[in-house]
């Protein structure tokens, strides 16, 4: 049992800690409305604009920045031999492994199966993926031509496209997924829909 001395003295630490926390956050208003200037701590920098730009990758629904290249399902074939079968499977059906084929239509069942194919909302947001995580042990180290050959191969995999078709920053965008219309805002009415118009 802590003594009631001991017990008042940790409040104590509590209460000063507490208040200096209150004392920092009415601070710094001031400090930033009188002078921001002053708001330098003396480590980091500004990133240069190159490393901004090596960060900066992910690709919106509409495909904006999407950079030159291409790809086919037949290029992608390989690719995912190599890279991405040991954990998906062969052709990325396997129950065995983490599925990224098929379940359409079952969102809505007892037993949806989330896929690529089944609930992935739009293509360019599969190619920002892959460009930015995969291969899963050197993520972004692929180029532009393996990023879409190997978003080719699943879009193939998944009856999306054919297996010759070209991917490059038109035809990407121009692919809607199955599952294209299946999102829908919260109706619960306390959750603001604060990503209307961003994510469609
Ligand atoms: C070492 C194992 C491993 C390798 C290799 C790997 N992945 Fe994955 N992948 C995962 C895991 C685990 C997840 C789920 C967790 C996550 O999202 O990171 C995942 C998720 C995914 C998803 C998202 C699935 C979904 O519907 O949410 C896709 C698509 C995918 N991987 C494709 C690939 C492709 C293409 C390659 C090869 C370039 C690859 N993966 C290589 C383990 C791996």
């Amino acid at each position: 049992m802590m003594s009631p001395a001991l017990k008042s003295r940790c409040c104590q630490r509590v209460l000063v800690q507490l208040s200096a926390v209150v004392l920092l956050m009415l601070a710094a208003p001031a400090v930033l409305a009188s002078d921001a200037q002053l708001l330098t701590y003396g480590v980091g920098r500004v990133p240069t604009p190159e490393e901004i730009a090596a960060w900066d990758l992910t690709i919106p629904p509409d495909g904006e920045g999407l950079p030159a290249g291409s790809g086919t399902a037949v290029l992608g074939k390989s690719i995912y031999s190599e890279r991405c079968a040991s954990c998906h499977g062969d052709d990325g059906k396997d129950p065995k492994y983490y599925v990224l084929v098929g379940g359409r239509g079952t969102l809505t069942t007892a037993k949806p199966l989330v896929t690529v194919g089944s609930f992935w909302q739009y293509a360019t947001t599969l190619w920002s993926y892959m460009r930015r995580s995969k291969p899963i042990d050197e993520p972004g180290s692929f180029n532009a031509d393996q990023v879409y050959a190997v978003t080719a191969y699943l879009l193939f995999l998944n009856d999306i496209i054919g297996e010759h078709d070209v991917l490059d920053a038109t035809t990407l965008v121009q692919i809607k997924m199955p599952n294209r219309d299946g999102y829908v805002p919260d109706p619960r009415p306390d959750v603001e829909n604060a990503s209307a118009g961003v994510n469609q």
